[in-house]
């Protein structure tokens, strides 16, 4: 794809599309539409964002007014992983992330990369890479693509390195890179970006963390860990990112979590919730049933973490429900058949009682230090 070719709405047609979104409000609903997230955000020295894939802005004009409307930051939620940026080991396929970039710039998004380092969706050709080619190649990756996007809001280097299930005593996850460059890959892959670019903030980011049943209680603990760890061997992490995948139906207690959280504060990071978005599946069919619960959730969970002064973003998986990725993959998607409502706007690009939520989490939060 030519870069900029990404939904060509300047930002004109996203307020006035955002003007219908005020007059389309939802009735009943208090929080007036008319001020975006991303102004009720900004206005207490917050981010709001969203996850993004440069198909759907290019493809939707109005799902791309709506996202330059409600948005501060972009992010980058498939194609600047390993899987489709690397299709071999000499080339770069730069083209859809570029075009995220150029939709990010027109319409003054920060643009926030992820990720560049994690075990997923890892082209093929990276499991015959040598352990001793694999600095070289790690290097190489984050060298040209933070050079490629200079001065990124900020950057998820390592995602989801603990999973206490592979028995490490450190708790690090298996990965390719744990196996070639031993347990120091996650500070190295730090060193390395901040020497590709010392402007970005640089985010460790994790999930399964939220809640209070044991297994979020043990990995708390752990990426706790890791943090300290990461302390001590100085590497240059800004920001720890909480995913905060949401579950109404798992343990929720707000003073535990406003602990873990003051726990990194106290380490000297900043916080920011990554990845948020409502796990809905076995909530009821009724719509206005489960946006309620989803909402009340939401809010609750957010207002415990916003209550934490070094949480400084809040960025959704996605921003309607038109595009949700929990519609795609057969562990998320309803048993029957409706799709997920777990994101800020309904399927017609308008917002719902989560985007109320998230509205009244941020009018609520104490202003933040510039
Ligand atoms: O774009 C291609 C399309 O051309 C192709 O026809 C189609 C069929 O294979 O695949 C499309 O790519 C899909 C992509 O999402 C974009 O829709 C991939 O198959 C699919 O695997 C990919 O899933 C992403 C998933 O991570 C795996 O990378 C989701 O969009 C994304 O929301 C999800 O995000 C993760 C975070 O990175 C980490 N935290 C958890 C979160 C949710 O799983």
């Amino acid at each position: 794809m030519k870069p900029g070719a990404v939904g060509g709405v300047g930002r004109r047609a996203a307020l006035s599309a955002g003007a219908a979104l005020s007059v389309a409000g939802l009735s009943g609903e208090s929080a007036a539409t008319e001020l975006p997230l991303r102004e009720r955000a900004r206005r207490k020295g917050l981010l709001f964002g969203a996850a993004a894939r440069s198909f759907n802005l290019r493809d939707d004009p109005a799902y791309a007014a709506a996202f330059a409307r409600e948005c501060g930051v972009l992010v980058t939620e498939w194609e600047a992983k390993w899987g489709p940026l690397r299709p071999t080991r000499e080339e770069f396929s730069f083209g859809a992330v570029d075009a995220l970039w150029q939709f990010a710039r027109r319409h003054g998004l920060g643009f926030r990369g992820h990720a560049l380092v994690w075990h997923e969706h890892m082209p093929r050709w990276i499991a015959g890479m040598e352990n001793r080619a694999a600095r070289g190649i790690l290097e190489e990756h984050i060298r040209r693509v933070l050079a490629r996007y200079p001065r990124a809001q900020s950057w998820d280097v390592v995602n989801e390195a603990i999973d206490l299930k592979d028995g490490r005593a450190d708790g690090l996850r298996q990965t390719v890179w744990l196996r070639a460059l031993g347990p120091t890959y996650v500070r190295d892959a730090f060193v390395l970006a901040r020497a590709a670019d010392p402007h970005t903030l640089l985010t460790y980011n994790d999930y399964g963390i939220e809640y209070e049943d044991r297994d979020s209680r043990a990995k708390r603990v752990a990426v706790l860990r890791l943090l300290e760890s990461l302390r001590q061997q100085d590497a240059p992490v800004d920001v720890f990112g909480v995913q905060a995948h949401l579950n109404p139906a798992r343990p929720f207690d707000p003073a535990a979590l406003r602990g873990f959280l003051r726990g990194a504060a106290e380490m000297g990071f900043d916080i920011y919730i990554t990845e948020l978005d409502v796990h809905d599946r076995d909530l009821p069919a009724d719509g206005a049933r489960r946006d309620r619960i989803v909402a009340d959730h939401a809010q609750a969970w957010l207002e415990a973490a916003l209550s934490e002064p070094r949480v400084k973003a809040v960025f959704t998986w996605g921003l309607s429900d038109r595009y949700n990725w929990r519609n795609e993959v057969e562990w998320s998607r309803r048993r029957d058949g409706l799709p997920s409502r777990g994101l800020p706007l309904d399927q017609d690009l308008q917002p719902k009682p989560f985007w109320t939520a998230i509205a009244r989490t941020l009018d609520g939060a104490e202003p933040r230090g510039r």
